[in-house]
């Protein structure tokens, strides 16, 4: 599908509605699409990054769609290498073989090292430009937004942001390119989502490229997943903002749990319910035995709170629940208000691991952990209630 953006952009993205799993990890409900763009000016013409494999040969007839019997594309920008955007790659150069693969110095290194691609190349630095014929491209390297050699690409004369996976989300598009032209609401917590699964163990490289931006005159964000951004830039660029500073979206709670028997969940809905009388109104249960990671990290990045209760297993934390806190300690969660609970029958561990995994993240405990040894009785439970309590206070501070 190709859409005119601006003058000089044209979108030539793909829509990819069969893959169940993106990365093989993480479920895609609405799809998801690789988006690509083509820049041109009078002197030349460029494709910013490619699509996957499979939908190389649709990208092409885009392209030639747009430029016609006597045009060809002159440049392949690659502004981020995972093969959700390098997998055609090979078959575009195939089609053009004069094309020159345009890329800083760990792209084009890449490139070899994955696709074993020779012939032409363009290596760009850091502020430099490509001046296509009143389309000035102008490269930022922005290192792990989320590989080590993204970069982003201006085009100067339109304010359009060629950002690589930055403000992208999961979600394939539905007819309309451009956030103006449909009804973005399902769009933003596929954004959430996507940032947690994806970006989100690298915040901080987020923060040093948003602060990259800053004072650059963003009109159209151009991301490689998701609708293209006009009316709504702002607002993604604030999302992406706040979740890279690991700032939560909502006062509400996550409680991830686990039980064998239902001891443990006694204790978690007896916080839960006493979270909910002091008050809070977003509360997430979620057993991490029957919830997939994505699901988790997604509540966890959005709210405030975070309840993590588990039985000891074979002197360990129960597995579920190590999981899933563990998809969150790989991304550094932080400013979160953290109660821990566990319940076992002889020694407990669980509160440990879950102690330990938490080493990395910043993030704050408002009562000491609660346990009960076998069934919680009046006095565990009670307790439960009472580290909910000190919850809610601290979610209000
Ligand atoms: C396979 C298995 C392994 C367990 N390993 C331990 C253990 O190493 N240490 C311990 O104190 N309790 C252990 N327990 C006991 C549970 O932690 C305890 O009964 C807990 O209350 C179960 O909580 P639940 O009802 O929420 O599943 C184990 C239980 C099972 C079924
Ligand atoms: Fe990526
Ligand atoms: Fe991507």
């Amino acid at each position: 599908m190709s859409t005119k953006i601006t003058e000089h952009v044209h979108y030539i993205g793909v829509n990819d509605r069969t893959t169940q799993l993106f990365e093989a990890m993480w479920p895609l409900p609405l799809g998801v699409s690789y988006n690509s763009y083509l820049v041109t000016g009078s002197r030349g013409v460029a494709v910013v990054d490619g699509v996957e494999l499979s939908h190389a040969a649709e990208q092409i007839r885009a392209i030639k769609e747009i430029l016609g019997p006597y045009r060809r594309p002159d440049y392949l920008i690659i502004n981020h290498m995972e093969p959700d955007h390098s997998g055609g790659i090979a078959m575009l150069r195939a089609e053009w073989p004069e094309l020159k693969i345009t890329g800083n110095a760990t792209t084009l290194k890449m490139v070899k090292g994955f696709y074993g691609l020779a012939g032409e190349e363009l290596a760009v630095k850091d502020g430099d430009t490509l001046d296509l014929g009143g389309a000035t491209l102008r490269f930022t390297l922005t290192p792990m937004v989320h590989w080590p050699e993204t970069m982003m690409t201006l085009l100067e004369e339109e304010g359009v942001l060629l950002s690589g996976d930055a403000f992208g989300c999961f979600g394939a598009l539905n007819g309309a390119v451009l956030d103006r032209d449909m009804d973005t609401e399902r769009y933003f917590p596929e954004m959430v989502r996507y940032y947690g699964c994806i970006v989100g163990r690298y915040g901080q490289f987020v923060q040093r490229a948003l602060a990259r931006l800053k004072g650059v005159d963003i009109r159209i964000l151009c991301s490689t997943h998701g609708p293209v951004w006009t009316e709504r830039a702002g607002e993604v660029i604030d999302l992406y903002d706040r979740l890279s500073r690991y700032e939560p979206l909502d006062d509400g709670v996550t409680v991830v749990y686990g039980s064998m028997y239902g001891h443990t969940e006694r204790m978690a809905e007896a916080i839960a319910g006493e979270l909910a009388r002091q008050g809070v109104r977003r509360i997430s249960m979620l057993n991490a035995a029957v919830t997939g990671d994505d699901r988790i990290i997604a509540e966890a990045f959005t709210h405030k709170g975070l309840v993590v209760a588990a039985p000891t297993y074979s002197d360990g934390l129960f597995p579920p629940v190590e999981r899933a806190l563990r998809a969150l300690a790989v991304r550094k969660l932080s400013g979160r208000r953290v109660l821990l609970a566990g319940s076992h029958s002889w020694a407990h561990q669980a509160v440990k691991v879950m102690g330990s995994l938490l080493e990395g993240c910043d993030v704050v405990q408002p009562a000491e952990p609660v346990t009960a040894l076998q069934a919680p009785g009046e006095a565990e439970l009670e307790a439960c209630r009472e580290a909910a309590r000190a919850l809610a206070r601290a979610l209000r501070d």
